[in-house]
């Protein structure tokens, strides 16, 4: 697991257990436009111009145009996209930080625009909590005051929320560093506070702005490890930003790729990376290492008579650098089986075309 980018299972969220599959979050048409009368951009002739035209023209900016998604209960979705995409903006325009201009938006079949000032207020402390790149921690409170913080706007109880933060500390990995102010803590701790604050008050759903790019890699790493341990933990669903695409694949159940506010293309990181939309994703995954992120599910042929229960089994979510090693071993092909039932074979010819991109629209150089 160590060695591969992308999370063991793939593809459609797991549906909530024995509930309707209602999406948490419900995003249709969204535009959020910056400058003087901005309602009138979103529809407009101008809308279709690109970012500079639209501005010479318009004195508008348009950071987020006409996106739609949904986000399934349980999933990581990810955000990503270059500085300047719209990616801040998009996530901030969720719990209305920031009025969208036009479109609807719902969290859990809720109407998020037609909420008033206390709705909005329940939505942001109890809903949908957000962890942003600088911490925002109080900085003449200690470790737990701060984890704790949340709750007491909340108005729980000193007692409860003392407990409850403790626990979070401990869940975080902070646990001794209670009493501490955040000016003592590493960049990776004072981040690992901010986490546990958003948890504290158990949100349905976890933003991250970016939350990790102002730390050093390897504890960068960590706090990846982090999330991911929380998620499949807890199967908390969580709205997670970057703009780096190792982070996006390792941790997306579904990455939305952004581009001058648009969303160019929304899906797994296999089928992102295994059929770009266009050029410019195709570009942005060139240097993907493919093996690590496509599976034996792409790869497969169908098995042939004698194939059908022949050589060794691998699940459907084996990545394909995994199976050329189990075809390695063997030397012949390898089934692809999934609840008993034989899906195909992969064999190292197939193994390396999808590698070197031929199922694809283009030979890339391999
Ligand atoms: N308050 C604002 N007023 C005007 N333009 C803004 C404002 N906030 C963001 N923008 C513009 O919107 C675009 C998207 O910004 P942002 O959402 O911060 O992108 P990202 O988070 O992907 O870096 C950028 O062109 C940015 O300059
Ligand atoms: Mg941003």
């Amino acid at each position: 697991m160590a060695t591969t980018l992308a999370p063991e299972t793939p593809g459609t969220p797991r549906p909530p257990e024995g509930g309707e599959h209602a999406p948490v979050f419900s995003v249709r048409d969204l535009w959020k436009v910056f400058g003087p009368r901005a309602d009138r951009v979103p529809g407009s002739p101008e809308a279709e111009l690109p970012a500079a035209e639209l501005r010479a023209r318009t004195g508008c900016t348009a950071a987020v145009r006409e996106v739609s998604f949904d986000v399934q209960p349980g999933e990581v979705f990810v955000v990503m996209g270059l500085s300047g995409s719209g990616k801040s903006t998009l996530v901030r325009c969720l719990t209305r930080l920031i009025e969208p201009t036009s479109g609807t938006l719902q969290i859990d079949g809720e109407d998020v625009l037609a909420m008033d000032k206390a709705r909005l207020r329940d939505l942001r402390r109890h809903r949908a909590a957000m962890v942003f790149q600088h911490f925002g921690l109080l900085p003449h409170r200690s470790v737990l005051d701060n984890v704790a913080y949340g709750l007491e706007i909340q108005g729980v109880g000193k007692a409860e929320r003392r407990a409850k933060a403790a626990e979070m500390v401990a869940k975080v990995g902070l646990t001794g560093l209670e009493r501490r102010r955040p000016g003592q803590l590493s960049g990776g701790q004072q981040q690992r506070v901010g986490l546990a604050r958003a948890l504290a008050v158990d949100p349905e759903v976890l933003l991250f702005d970016e939350p990790f790019s102002a730390l050093d890699p390897l504890i960068r790493r960590d706090m990846q490890e982090e999330v991911i341990r929380l998620h499949r933990d807890e199967g908390r669903t969580m709205v997670f930003i970057t703009h780096d695409l190792s982070e996006a694949l390792r941790l997306g159940d579904r990455i939305a790729l952004m581009r001058d506010g648009g969303i160019v293309q929304l899906g797994t990181p296999e089928e992102i990376v295994g059929s770009p939309a266009d050029d410019y994703v195709r570009d942005f995954v060139r240097d993907v290492p493919r093996e690590q992120v496509l599976t034996v599910r792409r790869a497969m042929r169908p098995a042939t008579s004698d194939e059908q229960d022949g050589g060794p089994a691998l699940a459907p979510g084996t990545t394909v650098a995994d199976a050329i090693e189990a075809v390695a071993r063997t030397g012949g092909p390898a089934r692809v089986v999934d609840g008993g039932r034989c899906l195909g074979v992969v064999d190292h010819a197939c193994l390396l075309s999808v590698v070197a991109g031929l199922d694809g629209k283009e030979v890339a150089a391999a």
